[in-house]
């Protein structure tokens, strides 16, 4: 097995400056520098600065997003994030997370309106999907399916189904990479990774500690040369 593989993690809203500044201290050193991983961090907005200040003073192959942006665009949109603003801070943004469509009630409509923001300001979007179902706008290219069961659940998808609704996501959307993502961990990671039509892994509880999480990412190196 030997492909393009993306690890992203997902912070949610966990982790001070400091304690971001000691995971990126401690997990940047030991991230391997390979063309075919793309490492990605999203911390909660206020870390950013300080993560990116040392992924780049040290030279650490890793990637910034964010875990959402707004809908709207620069102006009286009080308390919103507009993606104009996150412009050369962020590489990607995940978009669309179930927790967001529950908790905040975020629409399909509203999504779509975030992807537009994201790519007028060249941020790639990582739109989550629950199922198949869930609407995708044409021109993602990246794609999280993370059923709402799995998330957090310590109960992850089987590694076949993850890659049949993958499979299918690809059928409509030839160009979107797919990545799994509820409950991922260091004991189940390769095999969703092995599934033909999985493209990497968007990790949640299991990076939020930096052994944990280099740990991953060394195994799915590992396999990814055999
Ligand atoms: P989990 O979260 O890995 O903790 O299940 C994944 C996610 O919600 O992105």
């Amino acid at each position: 097995m030997t492909k393009q593989i993306w690890i992203v993690a997902n912070w949610k809203s966990n982790k001070s400056i400091q304690e971001a500044s000691s995971w990126i201290d401690s997990v940047g050193p030991n991230l391997p520098k390979d063309n075919l991983l793309k490492i990605a961090v999203c911390p909660p907005d206020l870390d950013i600065e300080e993560l990116r200040n040392r992924i780049k003073k040290n030279g650490y192959p890793i990637m910034v997003g964010a875990q959402d942006l707004s809908s709207f665009d620069v102006g009286a949109h009080t308390g919103e994030e507009a993606a104009k603003l996150f412009s050369g801070w962020v590489d990607l943004a995940i978009l669309g997370h179930s927790e967001r469509r529950r908790e905040l009630g975020e629409s399909d409509e509203m999504i779509a309106e975030k992807v537009k923001q994201a790519k007028g300001s060249g941020i790639l979007p990582l739109l989550c999907v629950q199922d198949n179902k869930t609407p995708i706008p044409e021109d993602v290219t990246l794609v999280a399916y993370e059923p709402i069961f799995a998330i957090g659940s310590g109960h992850p998808d089987t590694p076949e189904d993850a890659n049949q609704v993958a499979t299918q996501i690809i059928s409509t959307h030839p160009r979107a990479n797919v990545l799994y993502g509820g409950s991922v961990n260091f004991a189940n990671v390769n095999s969703f990774i092995a599934q033909p039509a999985i493209s990497g892994v968007l990790i949640g509880g299991a990076s939020l500690d930096s052994d944990s999480f280099v740990k991953i990412v060394q195994s799915i190196l590992e396999a990814n040369h055999e």
